[in-house]
């Protein structure tokens, strides 16, 4: 396990709000206890490199999560674009080593995460896409072509963490949304394959990207500490039992 993560930067919030004055106020909200935010494709299209320059600007680490998937040539060059930003992860479709390569190659100082598989992929959806094999199977491969490219590490679900570490080891990053705690009581969501903070961080995950179980929360600030006092114990005492 990495002991080394700063306890503010496990959580990765994500901003899915759509206008900058939301997201501000979510950083300002949470921005003394939660030091990593996440931008998605709805709040960057909304307000592109402005807002994202505005929060690494205020001290706060930056996941860009817009999950290219085109042609080497064309990701490479938008790489380019995030690594002038500050960014400190940004995410790419870990479907083929050249497209991984390519976002490597001009990322500068922005580590590339590949995304295996989407945690809202359960295996109805899976046999809808129609490959062969398991989720499993499939999340092992694509990590693998993530990491041969030169990531700096990977988004799966909590679930395969375990896995993952046994396969690769313990010198890149995990990064795991689909993170529901256990007093999580809004119901079924879009997550299939979700897991505790606890059980994530036990099972290898270096942080863990939280949207709705703190912006749907009544106190969103009480969720976000007691996720992160979820997260503290478990780094100190990894072999407790976990709920
Ligand atoms: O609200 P919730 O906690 O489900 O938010 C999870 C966030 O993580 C969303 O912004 C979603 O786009 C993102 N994400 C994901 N699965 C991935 C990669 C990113 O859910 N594989």
């Amino acid at each position: 396990m990495n002991t080394t993560i700063p306890l503010r930067e496990r959580i990765i919030f994500a901003l899915d709000v759509p206008t900058a004055d939301q997201a501000k106020d979510w950083v300002r909200v949470l921005g003394g206890t939660v030091g990593y935010f996440k931008v998605g494709l709805q709040l960057f299209l909304a307000e592109g490199f402005p807002l994202v320059d505005w929060i690494v600007d205020q001290g706060h680490k930056l996941m860009l999560d817009l999950k290219f998937h085109d042609i080497p040539q064309t990701v490479g060059l938008t790489m380019r674009e995030v690594a002038r930003h500050g960014v400190h992860l940004a995410t790419v479709h870990a479907h083929t080593t050249a497209m991984l390569r390519a976002a490597t190659a001009e990322a500068g100082d922005t580590g590339v995460l590949g995304v295996t598989v989407l945690t809202s992929v359960g295996e109805e959806e899976h046999r809808e896409l129609g490959f062969p094999g398991s989720i499993e199977d499939m999340v092992r491969a694509r990590a693998g072509y993530a990491l041969a490219a030169g990531c700096a590490g990977v988004v799966a679900s909590a679930r395969e963490a375990a896995l993952l570490r046994n396969a690769y080891g313990h010198d890149y990053l995990i990064v795991t949304p689909g993170i529901r705690p256990a007093s999580h009581t809004h119901g079924k969501d879009d997550q299939r394959r979700v897991m505790t903070p606890a059980k994530a961080i036990a099972a290898g995950a270096d942080h863990l990207v939280v949207g709705r179980p703190i912006s749907q929360a009544e106190k969103p600030l009480e969720v976000a500490e007691a996720m992160l006092e979820e997260v503290d114990s478990t780094v100190k005492e990894p072999a407790k039992k976990r709920t």
